[in-house]
C-alpha cells in the first residue's frame, strides 16, 4: 500500500499497525506531506472554522527539580539565572492578557517546590474570582494526585503534562533515572480521572529518537484519547548534556501534527513556540497542516531570556502586545482569525 493510501486509512480507522505507521513517518515524501497536511486542515476547518483559539503564557517560575537531559532549565544548568514571580506579578499578566484577548492563562513552571499545593491554591482561586470567564491551564509537571486534585478542586480546567516519548527506553535516554515513563503516564491518567481536560505530546527528533518511537507515540494517544496535544521539535541548549545533538525536522514535525489531527479529530492542537523557533513561518505551517491552536508568552518581558528550554526561543524581544499583534497578522494572512475565547474541548 502505497503512502496516500496509508493515510486515508488511517482517517477511516483512527489507528494502524505500527509496522504501517513507523513506514509511513519514515518514507513520507514531500507530495504525501502535502496530502496529509490537507486532509488535517480540512478536518480542523470543519470543527472549528477559520478559529484559531488562543492562549497566553505565563512562565512563573525557572526553579527545577528535575535534570531532563534536553531541557535548558534543568537543575544542572549552574549557569542560569533563577526567578520566581510573585502572585502580584502573575496576576498583572492575566490582566494584561485579558485585555488583548485572551480567556486562557497557561501557567507553566519548573517542577518548584516553593509553590506549595496551598501557594497554588491561593493563585489559582484569585485569577478564577477575578476572571471568571477564563479557564485555567496549569503545566506544572507531575505531582502527586492528592496535588492534583487540590488544583481542580481550587478552579484549574485544565492541564499539560507532555508524554515527551512512549517508550520505556527512549524515555531512559531522555532523563535521569529518577524519572520513569510509568510515572508520568501515572499522572496523565490521574489527571483525567479528575477532570481535567488533559494535554500530552511529545519533541520531534529529539536524540535517539526513531521513526518507530514517533509511531509509537501516535498509538499512544490513539489510546489515550487526550484533549489537548503539545508536539513541537526537539531543539539544543548550550548548557544542556544534548548541547551537540542536531535540532528535530520541521516537516517531520508538521507530519506529526496532521497525523495527530487525523487521527483526534476534536484534540486541541498548538502550532506550538519551538516550531515557530525552529522555522520563522512554523506555527503559520503547523495551522495549514492541522493545529488550531496558538500559546503566544505573556510573561514579563525582564524575565522571558531566563525560561530558554532551548536556545534562541521565540519572543525573547517582543512584549505580549506585540506578540499578539504579530500573530494576528501572521493568522490574518491565510484567511484565518484569532477568537476570543475559553476554547474548551467538544467532542
Ligand atoms: N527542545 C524542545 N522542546 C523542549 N522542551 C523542553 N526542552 C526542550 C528542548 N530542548 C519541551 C518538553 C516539555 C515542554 C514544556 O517543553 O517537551 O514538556
Amino acid at each position: 500500500m502505497d503512502n496516500i493510501a496509508l493515510i486515508d486509512l488511517l482517517n477511516q480507522q483512527k489507528t494502524l499497525p505500527l509496522a504501517d505507521l513507523t513506514r509511513l513517518i519514515e518514507t513520507a515524501d514531500e507530495k504525501d506531506r502535502q496530502y496529509a497536511a490537507d486532509l488535517a486542515a480540512d478536518i480542523s476547518r470543519s470543527r472549528f472554522g477559520m478559529d484559531i483559539f488562543t492562549r497566553g503564557i505565563i512562565e512563573f517560575s525557572n526553579y527545577c527539580k528535575n535534570n531532563c537531559y534536553y531541557c535548558g532549565i534543568r537543575r544542572g544548568n549552574g549557569q542560569l539565572e533563577r526567578f520566581r514571580l510573585t502572585k502580584e506579578q502573575i496576576l498583572d499578566c492575566c490582566h494584561i492578557g485579558y485585555h488583548l484577548g485572551f480567556r486562557t492563562f497557561v501557567l507553566q513552571s519548573g517542577e518548584d517546590e516553593y509553590f506549595t499545593d496551598d501557594k497554588m491554591v491561593d493563585i489559582i482561586r484569585t485569577i478564577k474570582s477575578s476572571f471568571a470567564d477564563c479557564a485555567i491551564t496549569l503545566s506544572l509537571g507531575e505531582k502527586q494526585r492528592s496535588t492534583y486534585e487540590k488544583y481542580f478542586a481550587a478552579g484549574a480546567d485544565r492541564y499539560l503534562l507532555r508524554h515527551e516519548t512512549a517508550n520505556p527506553q527512549h524515555y531512559a535516554r531522555l532523563h535521569p533515572p529518577d524519572l520513569s515513563l510509568a510515572n508520568r503516564i501515572r499522572c496523565l491518567r490521574d489527571l483525567r480521572d479528575i477532570g481535567f481536560q488533559t494535554g500530552c505530546g511529545c519533541m520531534v527528533g529529539s536524540p535517539y529518537q526513531t521513526a518507530e518511537n514517533l509511531a509509537e507515540d501516535l498509538l499512544f494517544m490513539a489510546d489515550f484519547k487526550p484533549h489537548m496535544v503539545g508536539i513541537g521539535p526537539y531543539l539544543p541548549h548550550r548548557d544542556t548534556p544534548f548541547r551537540n545533538m542536531p535540532p528535530g525536522s520541521v516537516t517531520k514535525t508538521l507530519l506529526m501534527l496532521s497525523l495527530t489531527r487525523i487521527m483526534l479529530p476534536p484534540v486541541l492542537l498548538p502550532a506550538t513556540t519551538a516550531l515557530g523557533t525552529a522555522q520563522q513561518d512554523g506555527r503559520i505551517l503547523g495551522i495549514l497542516a492541522g493545529a488550531n491552536v496558538i500559546m503566544p508568552n505573556i510573561s514579563p518581558l525582564n524575565i522571558r531570556n531566563k525560561y530558554e528550554l532551548y536556545n534562541h526561543k521565540l519572543g525573547i524581544h517582543s512584549d505580549a502586545q506585540e506578540s499578539a499583534n504579530i500573530l494576528r497578522r501572521q493568522v490574518e494572512q491565510i484567511g484565518y482569525r484569532l477568537r476570543i475565547d475559553r476554547g474548551d474541548y467538544r467532542n
